[in-house]
C-alpha cells in the first residue's frame, strides 16, 4: 500500500489507475481505524478495482469547543490496518495541504445541515461537505464508500453530489457494532468504564422503538418518548430522538416505510449519535 501526502501525487497516481480502466473507490475518514472503517474499506474493495482510502482531520468540521485537538490518531497503526486490508492508496494530506491558507469558499448545505446534528453543532455539515467535495476533486472517485452511522452526513453528501454533479455514486454501509450494540466510533475511546457500559442503552433505545413498531405502533411522539426513557434510565442525556424521513430527512409524525429512527444521546462528555431503520413491514432485527 502506497503512503500519498501530496495532492498533485494522488491526482496523478488516480489518472493512471483511470487510464488503466481500473474503477476507483473512495473510503473518506478521520482516521484511527475500528472495525467500523475497515467493514467499509471491504465494502470498497468489493466495488472498485482500486481503493482509495483518506485519512484528514479536517479543521472545518469542528466547533471552536469540540473535540479537534484531542481527536484520537495513530497514523502508523491506520497505514498498518488498512495495508493488511488491501486498500491501494492511504491518503493522508497534511492540514497545510489541504488548506494552504485562509481559505475562503465553502460548500454551504442550508436546511438540511441545521437539523438534528447541525442544530448543536453549527457549521458542521458545510465543513463536511466543503472537504468531501475536495476529497471528490482529488480523486475523482466512481464510488464512495461512507458508514450510515452518520446517516445525516449520507443523505447530505448524496445530496451533495447530486446537486453538484458529481459523477460518483454514494454507497452508505450499515452500522457495526460492539458486541453490546454499541455503534463503532473513534469517539467512544473517550468513554469511562461507567460510561462504556450506560452507552449501550442507546442502542436498546434502538431496540425498544424496533420492538413498538413491530407490535404495531406508529405514534412517533410515543415512541421517541419511550427510546428517551431508555437513555434516562441508563443516566444518558439525550440530545435528540428523531423520526424522519430516510430520503429527506423531513421529520415524521407517523412511521412510514421510509422512517428512520435517529438519537444523539451524551454519555458524560462524549457525544454519541446511533440510527436505524423503522420499517412496519419489517422483523425486529437486534440494531
Ligand atoms: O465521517 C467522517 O469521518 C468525516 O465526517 C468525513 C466524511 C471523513 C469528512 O471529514
Amino acid at each position: 500500500m502506497e503512503l500519498i501526502t501530496d495532492i498533485t501525487a494522488m491526482r496523478s497516481w488516480c489518472a493512471a489507475a483511470r487510464r488503466a480502466g481500473g474503477r476507483i473507490a473512495l473510503v473518506p475518514t478521520m482516521g484511527y481505524f475500528h472495525a467500523g472503517h475497515l467493514a467499509l474499506m471491504d465494502r470498497a474493495r468489493s466495488l472498485a478495482d482500486r481503493v482509495v482510502v483518506s485519512l484528514f482531520v479536517n479543521p472545518l468540521q469542528f466547533g471552536p469547543t469540540e473535540d479537534l485537538d484531542r481527536y484520537p490518531r495513530d497514523l502508523e497503526r491506520d497505514q498498518r490496518l488498512a495495508g493488511e486490508r488491501g486498500v491501494d492508496v492511504l491518503f493522508a494530506p497534511a492540514v497545510e495541504t489541504m488548506y494552504p491558507s485562509e481559505t475562503a469558499t465553502r460548500v454551504v448545505v442550508g436546511e438540511l445541515g441545521t437539523r438534528l446534528c447541525g442544530a448543536s453543532r453549527p457549521g458542521h455539515f458545510d465543513g463536511v461537505a466543503t472537504v468531501v467535495a475536495k476529497l471528490f476533486h482529488i480523486v475523482g472517485p466512481d464510488v464512495a464508500v461512507f458508514g450510515e452511522k452518520d446517516f445525516q452526513q449520507l443523505v447530505i453528501l448524496r445530496r451533495m453530489a447530486a446537486d453538484l454533479d458529481f459523477p460518483v455514486t454514494i454507497v452508505g454501509h450499515p452500522v457495526v457494532r460492539e458486541p453490546d450494540g454499541l455503534a463503532m466510533s473513534s469517539r467512544n475511546t473517550y468513554l469511562s468504564p461507567e460510561e462504556r457500559r450506560r452507552a449501550a442503552a442507546i442502542s436498546r433505545g434502538l431496540r425498544r422503538a424496533r420492538e413498538l413498531v413491530a407490535g404495531g405502533e406508529r405514534r412517533v411522539e410515543a415512541i421517541a418518548t419511550a427510546v428517551e426513557a431508555v437513555l434516562t434510565d441508563a443516566g444518558l442525556r439525550s440530545e435528540y430522538v428523531a423520526v424522519v424521513d430516510s430520503a429527506t430527512l423531513a421529520p415524521q409524525h407517523k412511521v412510514t416505510q421510509r422512517s428512520r429512527l435517529l438519537v444523539a444521546a451524551w454519555a458524560g462528555a462524549t457525544r454519541l449519535i446511533d440510527n436505524c431503520a423503522l420499517t412496519p413491514s419489517g422483523e425486529v432485527i437486534a440494531p
